[in-house]
């Protein structure tokens, strides 16, 4: 009885075994077949509502909830700034503003030496940055250039201005064409940063080409975006364009 009882252990053993075996190879098989591993990108990670989330998306459909969301956690990062260590403006959300140190710290072993031009903005401040450029240039202009307040990503502590320490090309456009635009550009993702307001995407952002504007995101996003050849946040997270307000 023993004897048979060790027998039918031992059958069991290499049953269950081989079918455990097999469903590896199964699965093995299914990812040699398109020659990559699925690992699939969770575009669900994070919430794209949450004026608190790594991922939110502001845009002119998308107006931040409450519209005058101010973080808890902003910090002055420890790098070149354009302003007093003691404006609201030069603060970021934690998370940012040490990985906006560590890119500082990269560019400058590559020889460059950028500063912080605008980091967190206020609703009230926003408000007023917007109504000055509507005063100079005229509404439909500053909407290209301008977020109305309770739609700017500076309004998160996510979105850091960047320029070179000398200011050349301050908030211009020539800042993409300079060896420290190229290089926020081609460099910034390794650090969870992406430039928001790319170039020929103004219908779907709804803002100009800004290549000195950075959005932080966190590095597994800002590699993906990167990998897939830069698609926009709205592209991305197929979000309707916007670029318009309701
Ligand atoms: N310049 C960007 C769009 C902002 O005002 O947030
Ligand atoms: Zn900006």
């Amino acid at each position: 009885m023993q004897k048979i009882l060790v027998v039918l252990l031992a059958l069991a053993v290499i049953v269950i075994g081989g079918y455990a075996g097999m469903r590896q190879t199964v699965t093995d098989s299914s990812k040699q077949q398109n020659g990559t591993t699925s690992n699939v990108f969770d575009k669900k990670q994070f919430s794209l509502d949450n004026p608190a989330s790594l991922w939110v998306i502001t845009n002119k459909q998308r107006q931040l909830q409450p519209k005058s969301y101010a973080p808890n956690d902003l910090v002055v990062p420890n790098v070149e700034l354009r302003l007093a260590s003691s404006s609201d403006e030069m603060k970021m959300r934690k998370v940012a503003a040490q990985a906006l140190e560590e890119l500082f710290v990269g560019a400058e072993k590559d020889g460059l030496h950028l500063m912080l031009a605008s980091g967190y903005r206020s609703y009230t401040y926003q408000t007023g940055l917007y109504s000055h450029y509507v005063k100079i240039q005229g509404k439909t202009a500053a909407d290209t250039q301008s977020a109305r307040p309770g739609h700017s990503e500076h309004q998160t502590g996510l979105a850091a201005d960047v320029e070179p320490a000398n200011r050349k090309c301050e908030i211009e456009e020539c800042f993409g064409a300079l060896t420290e635009g190229k290089w926020v550009a081609n460099n910034g993702y390794k650090y969870g940063f992406i430039i928001r307001y790319a170039k020929d995407k103004q219908a779907v952002t709804g803002y100009v080409y800004e290549p000195w504007h950075l959005r932080y995101v966190g590095k597994a996003l800002a590699e993906e975006l990167s990998k897939q050849g830069n698609p926009t946040l709205e592209e991305f997270f197929n979000l309707e364009a916007a670029p318009d307000y309701p």
